[in-house]
């Protein structure tokens, strides 16, 4: 069978398999940040994607797909259940989002994420070349590198983490911490988002495991067996585990902005709005981690204060559906849903509503043209990763208006520092931080849009990934030191 020298391992493929009005199967590009970050490096070098194709039960065999090569990795549903529902989206997910929402531990979980982890470690040995570079993403794979090192230690592999990496004090809660630690140390290069993540990744490591840490290299004990014994458990393999904040591919999201088709469109959603002088955006996937709650109370209460009316100010949030069969999920949708019921109950006019909800996900040109309507981003995460619509939104106001107000929690905060910062939990804060962005002056709005788009103009995806793969290149096998 066919190998290829560079191989992206993540549980999501970027297709989806959907079957067309004839009953035919036809795979769409499916959207989110993962796959937008990785398709350019996908085809600039001989590419093939192993991952889970979405669905129960589907075993294809690899194809060509606008020039990547897509290996779809099979999951029964019952591991569909176990492995994605369960171990990865109601335990590994609430946990490293600082327990946001309480997260489950059950064996049985377990058992799936390890049996379907190996499933997709041989997938890629198999597929990947002779000295080839192997990359995993993200907290469903995370035994992965381990398995994948010990089937062919000729790979270079990495390892990036698109989610936190949680404090110790919370990350021991696991009852397979240890194993994950291992997991991941079978990588060559761990990256993280935040510099703070990978602090917490290197403190776990030292308490866990008791392993030596050299910011930013972990020194992993290396068993060899041919080593004269004077020498054995002496020697050790350096992991580096560092920060390499992934971005979008921001020249991609400005030139559609620049579009006068969807310039129109901007105009138009005003309108259909009811033309209010402050159009409020939030943009996220439905999930707890976001805090769409606390930003819908805090428009709430400012509507209620009388501090802001329905002609003043709409708030409008796209709450994209996910993970819908995790009960946690379901619990938030009743929660926002009746929320924005009461809110619009209590304030809209037949002229204006109060939140213009949409549980739906949007194509790339309908969000522009959202972005582009908004005088106002709210970006209220709890906790994230690193808030790729914080920098979308960045990216396409070339007018250099428009306001983000962005959560402290958000990964995005690190770098974005010239946005309006707020501590989501703290409503009186976040409301007038919504009223100081509503009457900043142009002039201000203009110097801090400005300082934004520098960074998100310059910091690109197409950086994220050349840094992250000149990283792997840096410490390829034959870096075994001896200590
Ligand atoms: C986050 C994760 C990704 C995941 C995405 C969508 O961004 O970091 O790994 O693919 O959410 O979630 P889903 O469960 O639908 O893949």
């Amino acid at each position: 069978p066919k190998t290829y020298p560079f191989v992206v391992v993540s549980n999501r493929l970027p297709v989806d398999h959907t079957i067309d009005e004839n009953g035919d199967v036809k795979w769409e590009h499916s959207p989110g940040g993962l796959v937008t970050a990785l398709e350019p490096v996908m085809r600039s070098n001989e590419g093939a994607w192993v991952g889970w194709a979405g669905q129960p039960d589907l075993d294809v065999d690899p194809f060509e797909n606008d020039g990547i090569t897509i290996v779809p990795v099979p999951l029964s549903a019952e591991e569909v259940q176990r492995y994605y529902e369960g171990f990865s989206n109601d335990t590994l997910w609430p946990l490293y989002h600082d327990v946001i929402s309480p997260p489950t531990y059950h064996r049985v979980w377990w058992e799936a994420y390890v049996a379907v982890n190996r499933r997709f470690a041989e997938k890629s040995a198999s597929v990947a070349a002779e000295g080839g570079v192997v990359w995993v993403q993200d907290y469903q794979l995370q035994l992965v590198p381990k398995m994948l090192r010990e089937l062919r230690p000729d790979l270079t592999i990495g390892f990036f983490d698109h989610i936190p990496f949680p404090p110790l004090g919370i990350f021991s809660q696991l009852p397979w911490r240890e194993a994950i630690l291992e997991g991941l140390l079978g990588a060559d290069v761990i990256g993280f988002q935040r510099a703070d993540d990978a602090s917490n990744f290197s403190r776990a490591v030292r308490h866990l495991l008791g392993y030596s840490t050299t910011r930013p290299y972990i020194e992993v004990p290396v068993d060899d067996e041919s080593a004269p014994r004077s020498r054995r458990g002496k020697t050790v393999r350096r992991v580096l585990a560092k920060q390499f904040p992934i971005s979008i591919d921001s020249a991609d999201w400005e030139s559609l902005s620049r579009r006068p088709d969807i310039q129109a469109r901007a105009r138009e959603i005003r309108e259909g709005l009811g033309n209010p002088k402050t159009v409020i955006l939030g943009v996220d996937r439905l999930d707890y981690t976001k805090g769409i709650r606390h930003r819908m109370k805090a428009f709430g209460e400012l509507l209620s204060d009388g501090r802001l009316s329905v002609e003043d100010a709409t708030l409008v949030q796209v709450a994209s559906p996910s993970r819908e069969r995790v009960e946690a999920y379901m619990a938030l949708r009743d929660e926002i849903e009746l929320t924005v019921g009461r809110i619009n109950g209590d304030y809209a006019t037949m002229s204006h509503t109060a939140i213009s909800y949409h549980h739906h996900g949007y194509p790339r040109e309908e969000m522009v043209a959202l972005y582009l309507a908004a005088d106002i981003m709210l970006v209220t995460a709890l906790r994230d990763g690193m808030n790729l619509v914080a920098k979308e939104y960045v990216a396409v106001r070339h007018d250099n208006d428009g306001v983000l107000i962005l959560s402290e929690f958000a990964g995005a905060a690190d770098e974005l520092r010239s946005a309006l910062l707020v501590n989501p939990h703290d409503i009186g804060g976040l409301k007038n931080t919504i009223m100081r962005a509503i009457s900043m002056p142009k002039r201000d709005r203009v110097t801090r849009m400005r300082a934004l788009r520098r960074r998100v103009l310059d910091n690109d995806v197409a950086r994220w990934s050349a840094k992250f793969l000149q990283a792997l290149e840096d410490v390829r096998p034959g870096s075994s030191i001896s200590a």
